[in-house]
């Protein structure tokens, strides 16, 4: 959710207001994940290495993070979101780790979609964990490794899955750290819009663009999970027309 900071210099705002516009960003885009056949949303709110930033920063980040988890509850319920946290939680204050553990409890049967966030997340980090707790096994699958892999083993986590549309808002085109066993065959689509500014119709244009990439995972056209329903993509025309 990149280009929050740079959306708000250059409108004379202070960063914050950039991160506070970015959560506004979320809200609308977690409403149509449904809609548009997205049934996994996991969003990068805050790397590993974002610790870097200024402590005022960091702080405002956490607060925001908790206000999500606090006043969206009763919305992500409604909509049937399940929310799940993966990342480590062991450097988080202990009001957030308790908000993660509600909001997680409390969706916990939200069947619609679910909603990732991955907090103080490094994909480094959570291959290395998963590798150290898989050293002892000498017939370990793919599958086996996969499963132990988002996060430090701090928290019992959820299973990955393989990413079919990593989005990168902000004009970078990196990974940075994020899912990078999972994006193994991820179509990847970077935009330069900044992300307070990234909407339904933008969403959309990505999809649509998801749906134009021809899937062949090393081997021959055409996978047919690629089409997902003509109803998603009338969706997705709806907000393109
Ligand atoms: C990167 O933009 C953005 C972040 C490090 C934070 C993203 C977090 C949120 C939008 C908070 C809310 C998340 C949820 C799930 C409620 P940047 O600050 O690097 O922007 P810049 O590249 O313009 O400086």
């Amino acid at each position: 959710m990149d280009g929050n900071g740079r959306w708000a210099t250059a409108r004379g705002l202070p960063r914050e207001e950039g991160h506070r516009a970015g959560v506004a960003a979320v809200r609308r885009i977690v409403e149509v994940v449904p809609r548009l056949g997205v049934d996994l949303l996991t969003l990068y709110a805050f790397s590993s290495d974002n610790w870097r930033r200024p402590q005022a920063e960091v702080d405002h980040l956490m607060r925001l993070l908790l206000e999500f988890l606090e006043t969206d509850l009763p919305e992500c319920i409604e909509r049937g979101a399940r929310i799940r946290v993966i990342g480590s939680r062991a450097r988080l204050g202990e009001t957030l780790r308790a908000a993660i553990a509600t909001a997680e409890s409390a969706t916990a049967g939200g069947r619609d979609m679910e909603v990732r966030i991955a907090l103080d997340y490094s994909s480094r980090d959570a291959i290395l964990a998963a590798a150290q707790r898989a050293a002892t096994s000498n017939t370990l699958t793919r599958e086996d490794f996969a499963r132990r892999l988002s996060g430090d083993g701090s928290a019992e986590l959820p299973e990955s899955r393989d990413v079919d549309l990593l989005i990168r808002t902000g004009g970078e085109s990196r990974l940075s750290d994020f899912l990078l066993w999972e994006c193994a065959y991820a179509e990847l689509y970077f935009t330069d819009t900044p992300w307070p500014d990234f909407d339904e119709t933008h969403f959309a244009a990505a999809i649509r663009t998801f749906y134009t990439r021809q899937r062949r995972f090393g081997g021959l056209p055409a996978y047919p999970s690629q089409v997902r329903s003509a109803q998603t993509r009338q969706y997705a025309e709806y907000w393109l027309r």
